[in-house]
């Protein structure tokens, strides 16, 4: 798969898709602000390198939750990958497995928890969304542990669903509906089309059998779903600490007291996080929330942060802020979009080759050598 970047990606993932997917994936909330505002914060920040220093030989070896990883890179969980490639959610975590680093299979994904620990070999993560009938949720979680995953993560910060208008410009919404609208658009892709109308439409397989699934199809992608529990409070992250025994993280942190609340509530770590600018339109870049956190925490778990990881250089500028990993939303899922599995692995070949050679350019042996050191302090 012919790339160098992960913005050539990004183009060819939107030439194969209609448009109506291509938003999806590629969107955010209302303004987009908080979308910009994640890839601004790494554009802000400039590394400090040392020179004279024997980079011949690197490590990219780390632990991320105590096990190890050959990069400090995690998949996010992202959902409706099939969308943008038929079996794309197998095909990311096979990638995943490849490269050696942890997958996270969303809620919301195209293929079953059971259905990805069958045919990706590698580390698996789960992402859990609580809807009102809460009970469902902890049917997945239990099904998670079967099924071997080793770590859960609670997202946090999706009490309501985010106003993304590019999906309700497009009459985007899953499960899936033809209108004329989107027909139009689906007809500017006939190869995509063709393959959803022969092979039928992916669904969400986690949520097979949940009741008001169907119920509000419009909001379903934009706001995830009216099903979505706005209720919830700490109180249920009691309960699901007490039923999983793995590593526990809430996903979606950016205020350094939700970061403490986590690690008093039994949590192995946060992952700073805007849901890639999906959720709140305005709110803090991750990359910006993560230092604050990382002093919040203290060094008592683990912190990961997603949101805007484009290039080597934005993972070195976020572990030189503190954080243990990064996880990566949208560069895989263009990879995949763009070429399936192989589409997936350029992803990461890029991202880990970006990330040697920063290393290397900044006078960084190691994981453990990048440091707050390597960042210019203004
Ligand atoms: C298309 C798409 C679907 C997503 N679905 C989920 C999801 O189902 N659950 C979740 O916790 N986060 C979801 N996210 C958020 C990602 O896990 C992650 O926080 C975000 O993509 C990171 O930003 P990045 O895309 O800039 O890497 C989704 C993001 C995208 C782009």
């Amino acid at each position: 798969m012919k790339a160098f970047n992960i913005e050539e990606l990004r183009l060819a993932a939107r030439r194969r898709l209609p448009r109506a997917v291509f938003d999806f994936i590629d969107g955010g909330a209302e303004n987009e602000r908080t979308l910009r505002g994640n890839l601004a914060a790494f554009e802000k920040v400039r590394l400090m390198r040392k020179v004279l220093v024997d980079v011949s030989a690197i490590s990219t070896e780390t632990t991320i939750l105590g096990k190890n990883a050959k990069l400090p890179i995690a998949i996010a969980p992202t959902g409706a990958v099939g969308f943008g490639w038929r079996g794309g959610d197998i095909a990311v975590a096979r990638a995943a497995a490849a490269f050696g680093i942890p997958f996270s299979l969303s809620t919301s994904a195209t293929a079953s928890i059971e259905k990805i620990a069958e045919a990706a070999p590698g580390r698996h993560w789960f992402q859990a969304y609580f809807f009102k009938d809460r009970e469902f949720t902890f049917g997945l979680i239990e099904r998670a542990r079967l099924a071997g995953y080793d770590t859960l993560m609670v997202t946090a910060d999706l009490p309501v669903g985010g106003k993304r208008e590019r999906d309700f410009r497009n009459d985007f919404s899953i499960p899936f509906r033809f209108t004329p609208k989107n027909m139009l658009d689906f007809a500017t892709r006939p190869a995509w089309a063709l393959d959803m109308l022969l092979r039928g439409v992916p669904q969400l397989e986690n949520l097979a059998g949940m009741t008001d699934h169907h119920a509000d199809t419009r909001n379903l992608v934009s706001s995830v779903g009216r099903s979505q529990d706005a209720a919830l409070d700490w109180e249920v992250i009691k309960r699901v600490r007490t039923v999983w025994p793995g590593k526990l993280l809430i996903k979606g942190v950016v205020h350094p007291e939700d970061a403490e609340l986590a690690v008093s509530h039994g949590c192995d770590g946060v992952i700073v996080s805007n849901h890639g600018g999906r959720q709140l339109d305005s709110e803090v870049a991750s990359f910006d929330a993560l230092p604050d956190v990382v002093r919040a925490i203290g060094g008592k778990a683990s912190v990961l942060m997603d949101g805007g990881i484009r290039r080597g250089s934005d993972i070195v500028k976020a572990l030189a802020r503190g954080a243990e990993a990064v996880m990566i939303g949208r560069a895989t899922f263009y990879g995949v979009s763009a070429g399936g599995e192989d589409g997936a692995k350029r992803a990461l070949e890029i991202l880990s080759e970006e990330f040697v050679r920063t290393m290397q350019l900044c006078g960084a042996r190691s994981v453990g050598e990048i440091g707050p050191q390597l960042l210019y302090q203004g």
